[in-house]
């Protein structure tokens, strides 16, 4: 038996891993294993992933968003009222709790 690993051992070893993980992918996609319900919470390791993602590729690219300079004060108020109506009974706002139902 050989002490030290040949580069046929270590390549074997590279690309079993590969396919391995190749295959655990495409099990998970192809079974419906995983339940993405939103009644149900991700697992912490999915939830984790899915949030680090979301931050560090909005991170990423807000640099390159040109905000615009002059925003009256009527187009805020717009916003806000739009953000009232649509957003807000999830996301709450300002002295305002998300609604209950919204939790699923
Ligand atoms: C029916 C409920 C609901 C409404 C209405 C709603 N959202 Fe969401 N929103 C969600 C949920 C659920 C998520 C995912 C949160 C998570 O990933 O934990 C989300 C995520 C987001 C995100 C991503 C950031 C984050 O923290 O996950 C933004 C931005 C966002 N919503 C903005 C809005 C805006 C703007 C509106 C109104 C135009 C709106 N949402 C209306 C439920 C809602």
């Amino acid at each position: 038996m050989e002490k030290h690993p040949t580069i046929v051992g270590v390549v074997g070893g590279v690309v079993g891993t590969i396919l391995l993980g190749i295959v655990v992918w495409l099990t998970i996609a192809y079974t419906g294993v995983y339940n993405v319900a939103a009644s149900d919470q991700h697992f912490d390791a999915v939830r984790w992933t899915l949030d680090t993602t979301m931050h560090r590729s909005v991170a990423n690219r807000a640099g390159g968003v040109d905000l615009p300079e002059n925003v009256s004060e009527d187009l805020l108020a717009e916003g806000a009222g739009h953000y009232a109506e649509s957003c807000a009974h999830c996301h709450g706002g300002p002295g305002q709790e998300p609604a209950g139902w919204s939790r699923g």
